[in-house]
């Protein structure tokens, strides 16, 4: 092993950019379609993984969707979850916040109680038996309209105490952030963080909006920024991160080599870039491989990488005290290398 993967592997690192619908393993998917009884329409696991082959964004969405279509019980959404936990926890991932969608199980017919507790039951035990931190995003769908986004967040009031932020997230394309001003003002007048995806697929002008209306605390994504630098100006005044998923561009065709991965450019122009897995089972990598993919692809040396890791802490809705002593395990971590 090179001692940049080496270094890599070893990092103590946060999570802020991963769909839970998104960790959906083509191998539990078979296993928990034969549970509940439900014919998938690919014969195997191998032709499963043969039709992850995306040409944007919108591709990917309607295999996602079909995929998150076979959880149904709480126990199903107990098992994704745990089994995410296990694998970030080998790539040294020791805090995570994960978005989960539940207007489509909902549009499944699956209650959103039956969503929460199975997701929160996982996280629970992750803290538990690896003693790893997380919370829980959870996201508008943005092709649904404001309306359906209002009644999830009164659906999900009793589970206030779980829940820590708000996102957006699914097509970005025709659904700009504005779309949901009423909804993110109710969303922090319940006191939830906000977080919203732009400038995925979408002009830098989604940026803007998603900062100034919407009053987000990150953007995931965020790749067109670099196109407008009044909003590059935005971000860094404000302060705010950017949560950027590597192998998920390069799948989504958002940029056609990783070579022309914008975080260089971003980190040179001093913004808060951090580096996740978003639908790591979609998109052939975890959070180590996206770290290693384009650490390799732009020459990224191991102190610019080791303060990416630092930026995921201090980017993360965590609470001080807990930001600190990670903070701490990372700073010994980079005295020992
Ligand atoms: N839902 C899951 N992954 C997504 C992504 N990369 N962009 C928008 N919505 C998503
Ligand atoms: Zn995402």
């Amino acid at each position: 092993m090179d001692n940049l993967t080496h270094y890599i592997n070893g990092l103590p690192k946060a999570e802020l950019h991963l769909h839970i619908e998104g960790t959906f393993e083509p191998e539990l998917m078979f296993k928990i379609a034969a549970r509940n009884h439900i014919r998938l329409k690919f014969g195997s696991v191998e032709e499963l993984r043969m039709a992850y082959k995306f040409n944007n964004l919108q591709d990917f969405l309607d295999i996602y969707y079909a995929g998150a279509s076979v959880l149904r019980t709480k126990e199903d959404f107990y098992d994704l979850t745990w089994a995410y936990l296990e694998r970030a926890h080998m790539d040294n991932v020791l805090h995570t916040e994960i978005f989960f969608d539940p207007q489509t199980h909902m549009a499944n017919g699956i209650p959103f109680k039956t969503v929460i507790e199975g997701i929160t039951a996982a996280l629970q035990d992750g803290t538990e038996k690896l003693g790893m931190t997380s919370c829980l995003i959870m996201c508008f769908l943005r092709h649904l309209d404001e309306e359906s986004a209002l009644s999830l967040l009164e659906m999900a009031k009793p589970y206030r105490n779980q829940i820590t932020a708000i996102g957006l997230d699914s097509s970005e394309r025709g659904n700009p952030p504005e779309k949901f001003e009423r909804a993110f003002a109710k969303a922090h007048e319940y006191g939830y963080l906000t977080v919203a995806h732009a400038g995925e697929e979408g002009s830098a002008y989604n940026i803007r909006s998603a900062v100034e209306i919407l009053k987000v605390a990150r953007v995931d994504h965020g790749n067109s920024c670099l196109t407008d630098d009044s909003v590059v100006d935005l971000l860094k005044e404000r302060k705010i991160p950017l949560t950027l998923c590597p192998l998920s561009n390069l799948k989504l065709k958002v940029v056609h080599r990783l070579e022309d991965h914008p975080i260089l450019k971003m980190m040179e122009k001093k913004l808060l870039v951090t580096i996740n897995s978003d639908d790591p089972a979609y998109f052939g990598g975890y959070v180590n491989d996206n770290y290693i993919a384009v650490s390799k692809a732009l020459g990224l040396n191991v102190e610019q990488i080791g303060r990416i890791a630092k930026n995921s802490f201090l980017s993360s809705f965590l609470p001080e005290t807990t930001r600190k002593k990670y903070l701490d395990v990372l700073n010994q971590y980079n005295m020992a290398f």
